[in-house]
């Protein structure tokens, strides 16, 4: 998901709860980080070395794949999955409604339609409506894992199976995340994961990767991430790509990684302060589900408020930095050239949306100046 201080100059002082704040969270794990940069650095180990590998191997036993490959970005491991199932011109591609613009975009890239479907209350594709949308040109399911909480990958798995049909899981907002114990990214073909700055693991650039238990598509991406070359023979095995994740970035991200179940832990503190003090607000949506089984790792802590724009520009006008994606869908941008065959859940979920800050180096105190503006709001309202 974009920061909203990705793309401008900004100073995080202007706001009194800034939405990330990356300087305090490399000071939390500085002398780690200076320490991987230095190891890798004194090496000269830039590219497909040591690091690499080893954060690949802690990030498939993490998400409990046989494989993790790693790629420059989420949208790659979207794209590269997509070819490796085949999928190309002439089929259809399931995608929800409320994303991000990657998920559909890397279907269209890879030459296929994406045919969109309405999300339900917890802002995932609605399973339900998942068999109307499926066409003889059909081939895969690409569900969508949204800010921490999974799809209900055993219903769609069981749709997937009955329609003969390829599952690719966009997770890139949920690592860590599970239904049972078993892990987003692991129930499909395969799993794709953004290591975009703000993401639950974030590194220092873009960077992303696939989870899959598949050696043969695993060998496929490994090669395509190279320009398509064996390493090992030097041979071309088709024309690929050059979207590896940097030698330098797996070493931050290993070092992320390790802290990662107690970075959860915090989410869901932080998630429990939320909600203890803002679940009598009416107008208010938290973002809680209580259902058995399905885990919350908040990536983010999206709510809905009835009163959109006025609620969000408040929190802002007070100091508050929050994130409205998306106010308008991506289908609705007229360049993308997509179908809107009617989103009723996403169309009212996209007026309402309002991210708080939620973050691993938030302070209880900020948690509270994020309480005390929002209940300032509906009391005044
Ligand atoms: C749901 C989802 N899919 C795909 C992506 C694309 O990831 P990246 O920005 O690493 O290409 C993102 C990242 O923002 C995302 O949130």
């Amino acid at each position: 998901m974009e920061s909203p201080s990705a793309c401008r100059e900004i100073n995080d002082m202007a706001w009194k709860v800034p939405f990330v704040n990356a300087t305090r969270n490399y000071q939390l794990i500085k002398s780690e980080i200076d320490a991987a940069y230095h190891d890798v650095m004194g090496r000269g180990d830039l590219i497909m070395r040591g690091h690499l590998q080893r954060f690949e191997e802690d990030l498939a036993k993490f998400v409990g794949t046989r494989f993790a490959i790693g790629l420059n970005s989420g949208y790659d491991a979207l794209h590269l999955s997509l070819r490796a199932c085949g999928i190309g011109p002439g089929h259809e591609v399931i995608v929800p409604a409320h994303t991000f613009v990657a998920t559909a975009s890397a279907v269209v890239n890879a030459g296929a339609t994406p045919v969109l479907v309405d999300v339900g209350r917890d802002f995932n594709i609605d399973v339900d409506r998942i068999d109307a949308a499926i066409s003889p040109r059909t081939r895969g399911i690409l569900p969508v894992h949204l800010s921490g909480y999974m799809a209900d990958m055993p219903r769609i798995m069981k749709i997937a199976k009955e329609r003969e049909l390829v599952v690719i899981e966009d997770a890139c907002q949920s690592l860590g995340s599970s239904i049972n114990g078993k892990g987003a990214g692991s129930f499909g073909r395969t799993g794709c994961w953004s290591f975009y700055p703000f993401k639950i693991l974030g590194g220092y650039g873009d960077g992303g990767a696939i989870t899959t238990d598949d050696p043969d598509l695993a060998q496929w991406v490994r090669r395509m991430r190279y320009n398509g070359e064996d390493r090992e023979t030097g041979e071309y095995h088709g024309h690929g790509y050059t979207c590896l994740l940097d030698n330098l970035q797996a070493a931050f991200l290993e070092v992320k990684l390790r802290r990662l179940p107690a970075w959860i832990l915090r989410r869901k503190a932080v998630a429990a302060r939320y909600r203890h003090a803002l679940s009598d607000i009416p107008d208010l949506l938290l973002p809680h589900y209580d259902r058995p089984g399905f885990d919350h790792v908040y990536q983010n802590y999206t709510v809905r408020s009835r009163q959109g724009d006025d609620f969000s520009e408040y929190l802002k006008a007070n100091g508050i930095e929050v994130l409205t994606q998306f106010r308008k869908p991506y289908y609705r941008h007229a360049a993308l050239g997509l179908v809107d065959r009617g989103f009723p859940e996403t169309e009212a979920l996209s007026r309402e949306v309002c991210s708080l800050p939620m973050n691993v180096e938030l302070t209880d105190d900020e948690i509270d100046t994020v309480i005390d503006v929002v209940r300032a709001f509906y009391a005044t309202g």
